[in-house]
């Protein structure tokens, strides 16, 4: 029997033992999209940070071929930086090879604050049955763990984690949380239209009047990629296939 939890908001994890955990991180708008279609598109690494001053400390250690400096404040690029956090610019051009050190609003904080789990898989909806898939198969409980917005739930990581909760609860036998089961009662609200459902929550209707509303689109892709980006000494990297 496997326990599935579901932490809705990031506060929740504060107080958790995470030993024995297997954690999956989703901040679907935007960055742990991102971060599937970096590593998708052969990105070397990503180094999760928790601030701007961080990143660019950082990418002192390395040749300025070897790395791109990436994230955003308030949605838009930091200023300075190679690329934001729009997943639509990582193409294979702009990012294989190399190193990327991101910091985003909460998405690369929720993958640190969470490192002491058995091992941390960055999810969303790109990568929603591969990374699920990998959680089941190292068979320990797991707890997907919403980025939320601003330390507030957000509509669509709770989406994504009701889906990743009923795509895991096909496949072994669970005993599910109620943070588990509210995410899917959800998720069967939105199940026939998961981009209405990520486009209606604030956090994306912030992003279109900013400009990104193609993210918006392109995040609600279910299976776009079979990646499994995992934390591994606090990178992450492409789990090997
Ligand atoms: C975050 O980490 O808060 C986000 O991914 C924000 C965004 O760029 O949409």
């Amino acid at each position: 029997m496997v326990r599935i939890d579901v932490a809705l908001v990031p506060q929740e994890i504060e107080a958790r033992n995470l030993n024995g955990i297997t954690a999956i991180v989703i901040d679907v708008l935007r960055a742990s999209t991102t971060i599937a279609c970096a590593i998708s598109n052969g990105c070397d690494e990503v180094i999760p940070t928790i601030s701007v001053e961080e990143a660019v400390e950082i990418s002192r250690a390395y040749a300025r071929g070897d790395y791109l400096l990436c994230g955003e404040r308030r949605g838009e690029k930091v200023e300075g930086f190679d690329l934001g956090n729009s997943p639509l610019e990582y193409t294979e051009d702009r990012v294989a090879g190399k190193k990327i050190i991101m910091t985003t609003t909460n998405g690369t904080g929720a993958i640190r604050a969470v490192k002491a789990a058995d091992d941390v898989i960055v999810g969303s909806c790109w990568n929603l049955s591969a990374a699920c898939e990998r959680a089941v198969s190292l068979g320990k409980d797991i707890l997907i763990v919403c980025a939320g917005e601003g330390r507030r739930f957000a509509l669509e990581d709770a989406v994504c984690a009701g889906m990743m909760c009923e795509r895991i609860a096909s496949m072994v036998e669970a005993d599910e949380s109620d943070g588990c089961i509210a995410a899917r009662r959800l998720y069967t609200v939105f199940r026939d239209n998961i981009e209405a459902a990520l486009a209606g929550s604030e956090h994306a209707r912030y992003l279109a009047r900013i400009g990104f509303g193609d993210d918006v689109a392109a995040a609600a892709q279910v299976d776009r990629v079979s990646v499994v980006p995992v934390l591994h000494g606090g990178h992450i990297v492409r789990r090997a296939e």
